[in-house]
């Protein structure tokens, strides 16, 4: 299959999924175009043709897809367009990420010929309790670019993308069940703030404001810590036991996981 372009998509709040999508993508030798950025509300409908190599890149919450880019990922579909898939989870366990993420871009057109769930910084990981702190690290980044690389050379040997079989991942349908969401949100501490409002501009559901002080809406907030990590003045904290938990009992690094239409 001759391929002209490598489209990027991801959801991303603290970057992980985006620097993995990323790094497979410019292992591959081909014009990369500029990404689909899902993480803010704004993208437009677009359907990537079948000369474009799409790679999907999200967080897993829950043991599944973000329900967040799950929505947001409905906007772009596929033509038979073959599609990259990868998951990140923070060192605990991606359960049943990639599997959804598998049936959906399948739904939405894409022909998924390799997946891969990557280990990112899990998003309550504190300097008190870190989880899989600073990764993806060098030894991700380099198994990712390997990866994009493989993956290309095995789709230049395919000849019709609608006769491929389905990609196996891991993972179980049905799916882990979704619990009902516990409002929460991280608070600002007011000594740090600068109300500078960058927070505002970063949050991926738009539900900070700045009224006498920086505040949050629990029943809108996804709990994904963009503003806690990325808040120059570290003013923003998310206070869960969860940080605790995860340190405790997820602390032995795991690796990355590849799937592709070989084995
Ligand atoms: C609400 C929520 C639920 C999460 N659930 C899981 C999980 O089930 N397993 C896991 O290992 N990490 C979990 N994580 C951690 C993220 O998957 C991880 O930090 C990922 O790298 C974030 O991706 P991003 O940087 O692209 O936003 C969760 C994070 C959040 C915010």
């Amino acid at each position: 299959m001759q391929i002209k372009s490598i489209q990027p998509v991801y959801f991303s709040p603290t970057h992980t999924s985006a620097k993995i999508v990323t790094t497979i993508a410019e292992g591959m030798n081909i014009i990369v175009n500029k990404e689909i950025d899902l993480t803010y509300p704004s993208t437009n409908q677009k359907t990537l043709p079948s000369d474009t190599l799409a790679i999907i890149g999200v967080p897993t919450y829950a043991g599944r897809v973000a329900p967040t880019a799950l929505e947001r990922l409905q906007k772009i579909k596929g033509d038979n367009t073959p599609a990259i898939i990868v998951v990140l989870y923070g060192n605990r366990d991606y359960e049943d990420a990639l599997l959804e993420l598998r049936n959906t871009a399948k739904q939405l057109g894409f022909v998924p010929i390799a997946g891969g769930a990557f280990i990112g910084e899990h998003s309550y990981s504190t300097e008190e309790f870190p989880t899989a702190a600073g990764r993806p690290d060098v030894s991700d980044i380099q198994i990712a670019a390997e990866f994009g690389k493989n993956i290309i050379k095995q789709l230049y040997q395919y000849t019709d993308i609608k006769k491929l079989p389905v990609l196996d991942v891991k993972g179980n349908f049905p799916y882990k069940e979704n619990k009902p969401r516990t409002p929460a949100t991280p608070i600002t501490i007011d000594e740090l703030c600068t109300q500078c409002q960058y927070c505002i501009e970063i949050c991926p559901v738009e539900t900070i404001e700045l009224k006498e002080e920086i505040v949050s809406d629990p029943e809108v907030c996804i709990k994904c810590c963009a503003c806690v990590k990325e808040c120059p003045n570290g003013a923003r904290v998310f206070n869960t036991p969860f940080s605790e938990f995860l340190f405790k009992n997820f602390h032995d690094r795991k690796e990355p996981e590849l799937f592709d239409l070989t084995r």
